[in-house]
């Protein structure tokens, strides 16, 4: 056999190695970086919002669309706000988290969706974390109490929604408000708390997944009974699509649950479910998912960089409790997905972008809303995944 030309067979190989870190920032000066810009763009954002009451969700045309208390998205600027003081140690912005969570604080009661764990966890719960303020648990052990109201012993779930033609709705999004429970039974003592959590993960791992652990969006369920009417999607392209956020969802709150209760089928469940996002065809080169990972018109298709900042989180946070080696594959993707999310591909200058930091995320494809946009979520967990990436650089040392 004559001998292979020798350049070929280097390129091949060359192809064939993880992309080369070597030139790029060390991780440390990446987050310090990602800190100062998330400051000089919130300050804008600030700015920006000033004599406005609400919060902001996202931007339309270079505008900053801001949102009512009541609103699913209302916490999480609050929560980045909270995000940059801890990094920051500046109280400038604990003077803004404390002003904008105060704003929420009407909510405390609030039954008109599940989504109190999001609004009141990332807002109070970020400010009780890293201010031990009284008033703030007392907001959290409400929103529970309210949260609570939600679930149906006959069905096992946390009703998701009121509107809709659906019969008792949840959504695979509802396992981010089981935290909340939690903790609040921690810490008010109110054992029922936990017990629905649980119930309400156990029951969506039943009816919420498929062999592949992918999730479908929305499964109805008879009130009276707790049977399963219907599985669809309300933001994905298809009833048996891989909608990107709804993965994104499922593999944080399985990890959530397991870091809450220690129940080992959860543990196994965020795996598989991590297994299903890193290993699938269609997910990028740059680790940002596509909206949908069963888009019709990938590679056109817009990209979810809310989606690509969840799974970061929940990977950084997955890797603390599972065994060597794939803690290193679930820390290499964070880490990619950190590097391409600082990017100018997917970070927007100061100034522009309605004061947000990501761009190119998507809210509700279907319904033509917030499509290619920023979004308030994206931007909260893309400043969780920085400081739980920054933990595990201080915990290695
Ligand atoms: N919880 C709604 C969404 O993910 O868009």
């Amino acid at each position: 056999m004559p001998p292979r030309p020798l350049l070929p067979l280097l390129v091949a190989l060359a192809a064939a190695l993880p992309v080369a870190r070597a030139a790029e920032p060390p991780m440390a000066d990446l987050i310090r970086d990602n800190f100062t810009y998330a400051g000089a763009q919130y300050s804008t954002m600030l700015t920006r919002l000033q004599g406005d009451p609400l919060l902001p969700r996202t931007a339309a045309a270079g505008k900053t669309v801001t949102v009512e208390p009541e609103d699913w998205t209302s916490g999480f600027f609050p929560g980045a706000l909270w995000l940059i003081h801890e990094y920051t140690g500046e109280a400038k912005w604990k003077t803004a988290a404390e002003d904008y969570t105060g704003r929420l604080e009407r909510i405390r009661h609030y039954t008109g969706n599940h989504d109190i764990g999001f609004m009141l966890g990332c807002s109070y719960g970020q400010g009780l974390r890293l201010t031990g303020r009284a008033d703030y648990r007392a907001v959290l052990l409400d929103g529970a109490q309210a949260l609570a109201t939600r679930y149906r012993p006959e069905v096992g779930l946390i009703r998701s929604w009121d509107f809709g033609p659906w019969q008792y709705p949840v959504i695979i999004d509802n396992m981010m408000n089981l935290e909340l429970l939690t903790w609040a039974a921690r810490e008010g003592g109110d054992a029922r708390l936990r017990a629905i959590a649980i119930s309400h993960a156990d029951q969506t791992l039943a009816n919420h997944f498929r062999p592949d652990a992918s999730c479908g969006h929305l499964v109805d369920y008879d009130p009276a009974t707790g049977a399963v009417l219907k599985k669809q999607t309300w933001q994905g392209i298809a009833d048996d699509s891989a909608w990107a956020r709804g993965q994104a969802w499922a593999i944080y709150g399985y990890t959530v649950m397991y870091r809450e209760t220690r129940q080992p089928d959860y543990l196994a469940h965020a795996q598989r479910i991590a297994r299903f996002i890193l290993d699938h065809p269609r997910l990028p080169a740059d680790k940002i998912p596509y909206w949908d990972f069963d888009a019709r018109d990938i590679p056109a298709a817009p990209r979810d960089t809310s989606a690509a900042a969840l799974i970061c989180s929940a990977l950084i946070e997955l890797s603390s409790f599972v065994e060597p080696a794939p803690a290193r594959e679930y820390l290499a993707v964070a880490e990619t997905q950190l590097r391409s999310l600082s990017s100018p591909a997917y970070r927007a200058p100061v100034g522009e972008n309605g004061g947000f930091l990501l761009l190119h995320a998507v809210g509700q494809y279907p319904q033509g809303k917030e499509i290619d946009a920023p979004l308030a979520y994206g931007d909260y967990y893309f400043l969780e995944a920085l400081q739980r990436y920054r933990a595990k650089l201080a915990a290695a040392k």
